[in-house]
C-alpha cells in the first residue's frame, strides 16, 4: 500500500487531517467567514473538508482548493456531489505554491500543510498574496509545548513554542483575532483515530498482502506518537487579519 492510500485509510474515522475536532472546526469556519463572505481557498487542502464544511454551511459562498494528491482531491470531488455543492466548488491539482487566481478570496486557509511552503512564515507570504482587502487568514501550525527531545525534532521537523509561534505571526504583520489550541483530547483522538483505523484495516482484511505491512505501521506509528512527541507536541490554528494595509 502506497503512502496515499495509507493515509486515506488512516483517515476513515477523522477526515480533517488535523488534530482539530468538528466542532472546533465549526467555530473556526464561523470566526472566520464573517457574513457576507464569498470566497475561501484551502491551500494545502487534501479531502477539501474545511471546504465541504463551509460550502454546506453557508449556500452564498464559493471555495477552491489546492493540493498535490490527486487522491485527495478525487474524495473531495465525491464529497461534493454527495452533498450538493460541487457547483460552488473549484480543485486545483497542483503545488500551491504557484497557484494563481484572478480574484482575491475573503478567507485563506492552510491547516497542517506548511511544509508545502518551506514553514509558517512562507506560507503567510503566500496567503497574503490571496487576500481580499479585509480578508482573513486560517492558519493551522504545530507548536512546541515542552522541550521536545532531539528524536522529536527529527521525526516532527523544528517548531517554536506557542508564544514564539504567535510572535513570529505578529511580527510577520499579522494580528491574531480569534485562536484555539487543540485540547490534549482532540490531539489524542487524531492519533488513536489514525492508528487505530489502519490497524483495523489490517485486522479486517488478513488475506490482503498489505495487511502485515499496515499492521506494522500502524503499531509503529502508535509507539512513535507515545514514546517520542505525545508530552511535547501541540497544535493551533489562529484567524489573522491584516495588521495594516
Ligand atoms: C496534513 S494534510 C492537511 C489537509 C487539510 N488541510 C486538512 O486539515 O484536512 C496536508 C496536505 O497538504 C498537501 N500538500 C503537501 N505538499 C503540498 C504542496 N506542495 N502543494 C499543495 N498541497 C500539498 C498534502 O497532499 C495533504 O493533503
Amino acid at each position: 500500500m502506497n503512502r496515499e492510500q495509507m493515509s486515506k485509510v488512516a483517515h476513515a474515522d477523522h477526515p480533517i487531517k488535523s488534530p482539530v475536532d468538528d466542532d472546533s472546526v465549526r467555530r473556526l469556519l464561523e470566526r472566520g467567514l464573517p457574513p457576507g463572505s464569498k470566497r475561501v481557498l484551502d491551500l494545502g487542502c487534501g479531502g477539501g473538508e474545511w471546504l465541504l464544511r463551509a460550502l454546506a454551511t453557508y449556500p452564498q459562498l464559493y471555495a477552491e482548493g489546492v493540493d498535490v494528491s490527486e487522491d485527495s482531491l478525487a474524495d473531495a470531488r465525491q464529497s461534493a456531489i454527495r452533498l450538493g455543492v460541487e457547483e460552488r466548488l473549484v480543485l486545483h491539482h497542483q503545488e500551491a505554491e504557484g497557484f494563481t487566481s484572478p480574484h482575491p478570496f475573503d478567507l485563506v486557509l492552510s491547516v497542517g500543510a506548511t511544509h508545502a511552503f518551506g514553514g509558517l512564515l512562507p506560507t503567510l507570504a503566500a496567503a497574503r498574496t490571496h487576500l481580499a482587502p479585509g480578508g482573513r487568514v486560517l492558519i493551522g501550525e504545530g507548536f512546541w509545548d515542552r522541550e521536545p527531545s532531539p528524536e522529536a525534532i527529527e521525526m516532527l521537523g523544528d517548531y517554536s513554542d506557542l508564544a514564539t509561534t504567535v510572535d513570529r505571526v505578529v511580527a510577520d504583520g499579522w494580528t491574531p483575532v480569534h485562536g484555539h489550541v487543540s485540547t490534549r483530547g482532540e490531539l489524542d483522538d487524531y492519533e488513536w483515530a489514525c492508528w487505530g483505523s489502519l490497524a483495523s484495516w489490517a485486522l479486517d482484511h488478513p488475506a490482503d498482502p498489505d495487511s502485515s505491512q499496515v499492521l506494522e505501521t500502524a503499531t509503529t506509528r502508535r509507539s512513535e506518537w507515545l514514546r517520542v512527541y505525545r508530552d511535547t507536541w501541540g497544535f493551533v490554528s489562529l484567524i489573522l487579519r491584516q495588521t495594516s494595509h
